[in-house]
């Protein structure tokens, strides 16, 4: 039965119940729906609005019904209730009478669902982090498989310089460090109870709102009630935290399946993350990886989807805001999802370093260390870097990388080549030469690999 029957003579159409009941997956927040009338019950009591023995048997009822909920013993669907509040009081008033007409004294669904998706966020939140972790521990791993591993870097997917395979990895471990400080932030952010608010200007009974926050693992309690019912922010937050690092695992996923091309060659992935043809008996396709570039699509559209919602919208509470919902929960879960199915790619993933090193001394990456070895010899760089193009024009010519002309040929562009240039010209010597922090070559890379390894285990 509607909690608002009283003033309507007449029920509501079937379409209209299919359009306004959130039942069907608010459901999801039956435990913080529960915890959080727990945790009024109590202020109500302490308010002198319930006796003890009404507060003990709603904490009874609602405790059972929470232990129930989390063993997947209610089927919430077939209640016929519109949301999860509504689901919550009318099984308290099934159970205790009276007593149950009761918890509602003073709050509002406004205040109580804006709650409860801040617990739920939370909790998910803290899941969350756990799952990015979980990336960059991979990350971590697949650069100390093959610690010496040099790959083509390259800017606009043309092969620029030489970097040492771990270099790639911390690059992607730097951004999942930047989620997990957006996560970190978010949390900080959000954790405030609006429960005390009631509809919209607060509530006349003298319940105390910093006990409310506190037992409910707040930081402190919302500080004005209209904002507090019609805030959702921490969704919006939350979502653009998703979106950006679904924008990095599809990054991630971009460079893999190039690198696991034919024409690449750099590496293979596990059997148990890709998939076969129906038709061509050869493939094996990077299915895991394409998803997750795939998914930002919904993810993204989740973010756009909330915001446009929000836009324009009066305080205070509007139902428009129960679409908050059900893109949160979808853009949650297949981030989720896709934060461990990257940790099943890079945990399979075997880097054919030979083929990776031959690519990376091809393509003529090493021209700038040419320049800078004319810088060496006096040449101002702008001078230098027209030299070495000139010289790569020849090689180009001669079908050969530049290590490959001899002296006379590299001297026909310039005199100031030396002998000494054929070091220089070595795979390893420009990836070691950028000695500097941040820089690729193998002492920093190493370096900066064992910190973060000490930092993960900091972590646990
Ligand atoms: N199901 C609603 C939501 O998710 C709960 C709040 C309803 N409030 C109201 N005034 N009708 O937004």
């Amino acid at each position: 039965m509607a909690l608002w029957g009283g003033r309507f003579a007449a029920g509501s159409s079937n379409m209209f119940r299919q359009v306004n009941d959130s039942l069907p997956f608010d459901q999801a927040m039956a435990a913080q729906d529960m915890e959080g009338s727990i945790v009024w019950s109590r202020a109500l009591a302490k308010a002198g609005v319930l006796t003890s023995e009404e507060q003990q048997q709603l904490e009874a009822a609602l405790s059972e019904l929470k232990a129930q909920a989390e063993a997947g013993e209610i089927d919430f669907n077939a209640s016929g209730e519109e949301d999860i509040h509504s689901f919550v009081e009318a099984a308290l008033i099934d159970k205790l009478g009276d007593v149950g007409r009761k918890l509602h004294t003073g709050r509002s669904r406004n205040d109580q669902v804006a709650t409860d998706f801040r617990l739920w966020c939370r909790t998910h939140i803290e899941s969350l982090k756990t799952d990015v972790t979980a990336v960059v521990r991979s990350l971590l791993h697949t650069a100390s498989r093959h610690q010496q591993a040099i790959i083509p870097g390259y800017t606009h997917l043309q092969r620029a310089q030489p970097i040492r395979f771990p270099h790639w990895c911390l690059a992607y471990v730097e951004m999942f460090k930047r989620d997990l400080s957006r996560l970190n932030d978010l949390h900080a952010r959000m954790n405030q109870c609006p429960l005390g608010s009631g509809a919209l200007a607060g509530t006349t009974y003298p319940v105390d709102r910093h006990e409310i926050a506190e037992q409910l693992g707040f930081t402190s309690p919302c500080l004005n009630s209209l904002d507090a019912v019609s805030d959702r922010d921490f969704v919006l937050e939350l979502l653009f935290t998703a979106s950006t690092s679904m924008m990095h695992l599809s990054r991630l996923a971009e460079d893999l399946i190039f690198y696991n091309s034919g024409e690449a060659g750099f590496l293979q992935l596990g059997d148990s993350v890709t998939s076969g043809s129906s038709l061509m008996p050869q493939k094996k396709n990077p299915d895991a990886l394409e998803l997750l570039r795939g998914k930002c699509g919904r993810v993204f559209g989740h973010l756009q989807a909330l915001l446009v919602t929000m836009k324009g919208l009066p305080l205070a509470y509007n139902k428009d805001m129960q679409e908050d919902k059900e893109g949160a929960f979808d853009a949650v879960n297949q981030w989720h999802c896709c934060l461990c199915i990257a940790c099943e790619v890079l945990d399979s993933l075997a880097l054919n370093e030979e083929r990776c090193r031959i690519a990376a001394a091809q393509g003529y990456s090493n021209a700038t260390e040419l320049a800078d070895y004319l810088v060496g010899k006096g040449i101002p760089f702008r001078t230098a870097h027209d030299i070495s193009g000139q010289v790569v024009l020849l090689a180009l010519e001669h079908n050969a990388p530049i290590e490959d002309l001899s002296l006379e040929q590299l001297q026909s562009v310039c005199s100031d080549i030396d002998e000494d240039v054929y070091p220089v010209l070595q795979l390893e010597y420009g990836v070691d030469k950028r000695n500097i922090l941040g820089g690729t070559s193998a002492e920093t890379v190493t370096k900066a690999l064992y910190q973060e390894l000490e930092n993960m285990d900091k972590l646990g």
